[in-house]
């Protein structure tokens, strides 16, 4: 089982509408959408009016990333736009327990994504509680960047960690930052399964045939 959630940082943003349905027809699970605040990252994306567009065009889960300072602010109100699943960071959230119960009750997923440079265990305290952990696999910010090989060890200490805990099957272990079809692989063996990949499929001339052969190689 793998998840492919294909990162609209990349899509050609004035042709949204052509390029989500482009993907979802070519087999894409989820939409990827990056939340850049300007402030936790060095850079700005998209927000709320965004993300309630999309709702209203698509069937398909929105798997919302947030990278922004104070998530406990704005949770509240991705979630009134259509998130059905919200990823926050843990660098940036001072009662992400807190946080992660919040997002549960309103019967939203709730997934923890990590830094490259932060240790695996500040997760520690929360495995029981997520449904989803992201483990980035380049610096947020940006699309487009290289993936960092040293992501499939923190992957599969991680997916040993959750194995011990009997979650392994409960949590999904996601990737995001230089997905392709060469790295792909290598994380899927360390035991992640759900899949973020923006300029390899957006980038792409056949967005479906790049979407299959991903699923092919994590199946
Ligand atoms: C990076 C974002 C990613 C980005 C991935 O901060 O979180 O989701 O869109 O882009 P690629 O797949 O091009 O590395
Ligand atoms: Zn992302």
């Amino acid at each position: 089982m793998s998840i492919i959630s294909p990162s609209i940082l990349s899509a050609d943003l004035l042709n949204l509408q052509r390029d989500i349905t482009e993907v979802e027809q070519g087999g894409a699970d989820w939409h990827h959408v990056d939340v850049m605040d300007g402030h936790f990252v060095p850079n700005l994306s998209f927000g709320l009016p965004l993300i309630s567009a999309l709702k209203r065009q698509t069937s398909l889960p929105l798997d919302v990333h947030l990278m922004i300072s104070n998530p406990e602010q704005m949770v509240p109100e991705y979630i009134k736009a259509g998130a059905d699943l919200i990823t926050f960071h843990v660098e940036t959230a001072v009662h992400a327990h807190r946080l992660l119960q919040s997002i549960k009750e309103k019967c939203i997923k709730a997934g923890l994504a990590i830094n490259p440079g932060t240790p695996l265990h500040s997760l520690e305290p929360l495995l029981s509680d997520v449904d989803m952990i992201l483990v980035m696999s380049v610096n947020p910010g940006f699309g487009g960047q290289k993936f960092i090989p040293q992501t499939c060890e923190r992957v599969s200490t991680l997916a040993c960690r959750l194995k011990e805990l009997g979650r392994f099957e409960d949590v999904i272990i996601q990737v995001d930052g230089g997905i392709n079809t060469e790295t792909i692989k290598k994380v899927y063996d360390s035991g992640a399964r759900a899949f973020v990949a923006g300029s390899h499929i957006y980038g792409a001339k056949n967005r479906s045939q790049v979407i299959q052969k991903l699923k092919e190689l994590t199946a």
